[in-house]
């Protein structure tokens, strides 16, 4: 029996043989001690992709953001975020748990936030209402279906944020994608921003990790805040490795996977079964149709019938494209699924 297609999620994907290869080879030290050559080597290099003075590793996206957040921000103060980021709805309440923010989300019918936006949600300084020291940007927007903000939308809320003396966190766990999805560099996607996250573990199938992107005089501090949270890894250049070795694979192929996104939903299309929203990146929402089953029930009989979609809602599930699955793999999938829940 040929092994499900996974599509829950492009966190699935398991590291090749090249990748396995650099892991074990790669020269390492001990990071907490006094440095790792690899982990330091992977740190430069995403720096440099991402614009930023310098950057640190992290074991997750997770802990990177909330390093980013309380880089920037100050406790009991008012963070503004989109109310479907992951920052909101994923973190276990991180912001308010560990930096002391209060989250102010900001609603929007399609995830991604606007000038006005942004503008109307700082309300005037008063001895009354808390002050708003940081803006969050999430891109691509998870929750939206992978969608993007470009570059023209990312200088006008910077814009809005700078005027306002606040700064701004990229959540860019899927800053690659956004980049392949607006036609221009990671780094121009992060201009202008304070903090900038980034995923190895996603589009670029490392089994572990994200970094950081900060200005130089922060290091110190950021090093500080990863190690409160537990995050100070030692001989971390094993997972370094697997960073640098898909830099230079993994990188230029992602177009592939906005490219399968696509022809999935475009046979999802004209079913009265599935309603798929039109990908900007790797993420394909399908809506169920009719009266039929939920979300849950659909994921449970597509499993066995050979597809692993995410519950994403009541009726909404959501299907991730990435490195270990094919244009055949997604053709067939959504032959799949129109044939199972028909
Ligand atoms: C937009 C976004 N930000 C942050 C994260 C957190 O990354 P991690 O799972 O590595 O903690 C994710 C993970 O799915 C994500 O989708």
């Amino acid at each position: 029996m040929t092994a499900p297609i996974d599509l829950r999620s492009d966190t699935v994907t398991k590291p090749s043989p090249g990748m396995r290869r650099a892991m074990a080879d790669a020269e390492v030290g001990d990071d907490v001690l006094d440095g790792d050559p690899t982990t330091r080597r992977l740190e430069e290099r995403i720096a440099e992709l991402l614009g930023t003075e310098d950057a640190l590793f992290f074991p997750s996206g997770t802990q990177a953001n909330q390093t980013g957040i309380a880089l920037v921000t100050e406790h009991g103060t008012e963070l503004l975020l989109e109310a479907n980021a992951h920052l909101v709805l994923y973190e276990l309440a991180g912001v308010a748990a560990l930096a002391g923010l209060q989250i102010r989300p900001i609603t929007t019918p399609d995830g991604l936030l606007t000038p006005a936006l942004v503008r109307g949600a700082i309300r005037a300084p008063s001895p009354h209402v808390p002050r708003v020291t940081a803006l969050a940007i999430e891109n691509t927007h998870n929750v939206a279906g992978g969608r993007v903000l470009d570059a023209a939308a990312i200088d006008g809320l910077i814009r809005v944020a700078r005027n306002a003396g606040l700064a701004v966190h990229l959540d860019g766990a899927r800053l690659w994608n956004a980049a392949v999805a607006a036609g221009v560099t990671p780094a121009r996607l992060a201009q202008g921003a304070d903090t900038v996250m980034v995923s190895i573990s996603k589009a670029l199938g490392c089994p572990v990790g994200s970094c950081l992107g900060f200005r130089k005089d922060r290091r110190a501090r950021a090093w500080e805040i990863r190690k409160r949270l537990g995050g100070g890894m030692r001989q971390s250049g094993i997972l370094a490795a697997a960073g640098l070795y898909a830099l230079d694979h993994n990188l230029d192929r992602i177009v592939e996977d906005h490219e399968n996104a696509k022809r999935f939903a475009e046979l999802l299309t004209d079913s009265q079964t599935v309603r798929p929203s039109g990908p900007q990146s790797n993420i394909v929402m399908v809506d169920l149709q009719g009266d039929g089953v939920t979300a849950e029930a659909a994921a449970a009989q597509l499993a066995p019938a050979g597809v692993r979609l995410s519950p994403y809602g009541p009726r909404r599930l959501r299907a991730v494209t990435h490195l270990d699955v094919s244009r055949a793999d997604v053709e067939r999938a959504a032959r799949i699924i129109l044939d199972t829940l028909r």
